[in-house]
Formats: C-alpha cells, sequence, structure tokens
C-alpha cells in the first residue's frame, strides 16, 4: 500500500508505521548524539508557512533540515502573499514546485488540510485549532524514554490536566490509537468534544487502551504513570480574561505538589511549552525531578527529524546508515 503523503492528522496512520516513525527518530538521535553526520535530505528544501508565532517548532525543524543536510526557510505572516493577494490553492501548487516538502502551522485546521491537497510535494502539520500531531510524536517519543521500569505502553495512564487544547485532543488520540490509557481530568465545558470522544472510542475498541473524561480528582490521578498539562486558554478562540480563567480552573486543576502526591510515586510531568507558570503548574513542579519538560521539548527535534526523513522517502535508507555507524 502506498505511503500516505501527508501528516496532517496521526489517526491516518497505523499504529506499527507511527511506533516506525518514533523508532526511526530515536535512531538518528543517538547517530546525531555521537557525532555521525546524516546527510540524507542533501540539497532539499523545506518551506515552513507559519501564520502564528513558534519557538520549538520552528528551531527543531529549522535545527532538523541542517542537521539533514538540507534547508530551511521560514515564510512567516506577511512575508509571502498568502492571504492577503494569493489564495492557499495557488501557494501550494507553487510552493511544491519551489520546496521539496513543506510545513505550515495555521490557524485553521481546513487550511493545512488544503495545503496538502494541493501541493504535490508533503506537507506536515505544525498545529492548527484541531490538533498537533509533530507534538505527539516528540511526546510518545519523550514517554517511550521515560518508561516506567517493568512497564510496557500498554499499562500507561497518561493524565491530561485542565482545558481540551488541541494537545490535549492529541495526546489522547495518539494514547488511545497506541492502546494506552487516557484521563482528561478537566471541568465540565472544558472536555473533549464527543467529536474526539468518538475517535477515542474507536481506537481503543482497536488497541485496547482506555480513555476516561472526568472531573473527579481521585479517580484520574490514581496511580498516574505521567500527568501532562496546556495553558488554560485556547490559542485560537476569543481568550477568556486571566480572572475567568482562575475562576473555572483554579486552583483544582493547576498542576501542584498536591496533585503529584496523589499519582504513582514515579509519576513524570509534562508540558507542551509554552507554560504560563502559576496558572497551570506551579514553579515548584516544572522545575522539580518530576519534570521532563525539557526533555520533551529536545525530542520535538527527534520527532522533526524522522518526519523530515519519512514523508521524503528516506527511511530504510537512514537507517541502514545510523545502523552502520553505530555498529549496530
Ligand atoms: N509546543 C509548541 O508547539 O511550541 P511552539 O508554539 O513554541 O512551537
Amino acid at each position: 500500500m502506498a505511503r500516505v503523503k501527508d501528516f496532517v492528522d496521526s489517526q491516518n496512520f497505523t499504529k506499527d508505521e507511527l511506533l516506525d516513525i518514533v523508532k526511526l527518530g530515536i535512531i538518528i538521535k543517538k547517530n546525531i548524539k555521537a557525532g555521525y553526520p546524516l546527510n540524507v535530505l542533501y540539497h532539499k528544501t523545506l518551506g515552513m508557512i507559519f501564520e502564528q508565532p513558534s519557538t520549538r517548532t520552528r528551531v527543531s525543524f529549522e535545527t532538523a533540515m541542517t542537521q539533514l543536510g538540507g534547508h530551511a526557510q521560514y515564510l512567516a505572516p506577511g512575508q509571502i502573499q498568502l492571504g492577503a493577494h494569493e489564495n492557499l490553492k495557488d501557494t501550494a501548487m507553487v510552493l511544491a514546485r519551489l520546496t521539496d516538502i513543506l510545513m505550515a502551522r495555521v490557524i485553521k485546521h481546513s487550511s493545512v488540510e488544503v495545503l496538502a491537497k494541493y501541493a504535490s510535494v508533503p506537507v506536515i502539520n505544525g498545529m492548527s485549532d484541531y490538533n498537533h500531531p509533530t507534538q505527539e510524536m516528540g511526546d510518545i517519543t519523550t514517554i517511550f524514554e521515560h518508561m516506567p521500569k517493568g512497564k510496557k505502553f500498554e499499562d500507561l495512564k497518561i493524565v491530561f490536566v485542565g482545558d481540551a487544547t488541541q494537545v490535549c485532543a492529541s495526546l489522547m488520540m495518539v494514547t488511545t490509537k497506541l492502546g494506552g490509557n487516557f484521563v482528561q481530568f478537566g471541568p465540565k465545558g472544558f472536555q473533549l468534544k464527543e467529536e474526539f470522544q468518538e475517535i477515542g472510542r474507536k481506537n481503543c475498541a482497536v488497541s485496547g487502551g482506555s480513555m476516561l473524561i472526568t472531573d473527579n480528582a481521585e479517580e484520574a490521578l490514581k496511580d498516574a504513570d505521567f500527568i501532562y498539562t496546556d495553558v488554560w486558554y485556547g490559542l485560537y478562540e476569543a481568550e477568556l480574561s486571566e480572572e475567568e480563567r482562575m475562576n473555572i480552573f483554579y486552583p483544582k486543576y493547576q498542576v501542584d505538589m498536591d496533585m503529584i502526591k496523589m499519582a504513582s510515586p514515579n509519576v513524570k510531568f509534562m508540558h507542551c511549552l509554552p507554560a504560563k507558570r502559576g496558572e497551570e503548574v506551579t514553579d515548584e513542579v516544572i522545575d522539580s525531578e518530576y519534570s521532563i519538560v525539557i526533555d520533551q521539548a529536545e525530542n520535538r527535534l527527534t520527532a522533526m527529524r524522522a518526519l523530515l526523513v519519512y514523508f521524503m522517502d528516506k527511511m530504510d535508507e537512514t537507517i541502514e546508515i545510523c545502523k552502520k555507524n553505530l555498529g549496530e
């Protein structure tokens, strides 16, 4: 079967395909950390469309292209014709002739779908108002790297605390796809919508995973292996004022040391970043030994390298080079 051209939604991939991409990222990381060059994308160009600001996504894509022997072009709002003078369809068709692969961080999910439809080159979704699939791949890599002793992915309880952001939806989709146990601990009105719950249920029916959406702290946090949170304001909808946010989420949904103590003694704390310290998480937690947020941010780069190699059809060649370099 032909490989899916674009990485717009991890749901378009099987569990094995997603795990192949994670494993690819891990061997490339090992190769690069060992100091071996890896020019598998020599002279290839990535076009990076950003309708929103970014630190991790932008820098990790750009660094990944450099490390793989290629080049990335940052196409920021106001710097290209998109939006003002040119529509998405024309932009997609033209950029596909000028670059080898595209990524896009978009305001509306339909925009990345249009880009993928009309671009003849692969398109990677760098976050939309629906999902954040490159974050998913980095997060799964981080979870594998911090797997509790004696456990496998299917044993894990992964708890997302707070607002049902696109990162929450993404974590749910990939966790249930891979057969893990996902919980959202969030207030009514800010829980994953039925559309997502339906996806989760279908994933669980295939993978054997589980999904729970609750506002009951004890049920949510007992034995949690990973606690994950995100900001309390959606990036794309009308923002809540600070007072409104605090009234809805604080103190019940703030990840503090009391919450950490309710979980497994070996619990790890995750956050996609940027964090609003003092709102969804305390300094004490994010700076603690429980926190793996910086490993998580580094693994955005691990994921981007893997995705670029995979969608440029260089996976087998890359694995062979890395294995040879590493003597495996
Ligand atoms: N987590 C994440 O996507 O970070 P940026 O917005 O900085 O890219």
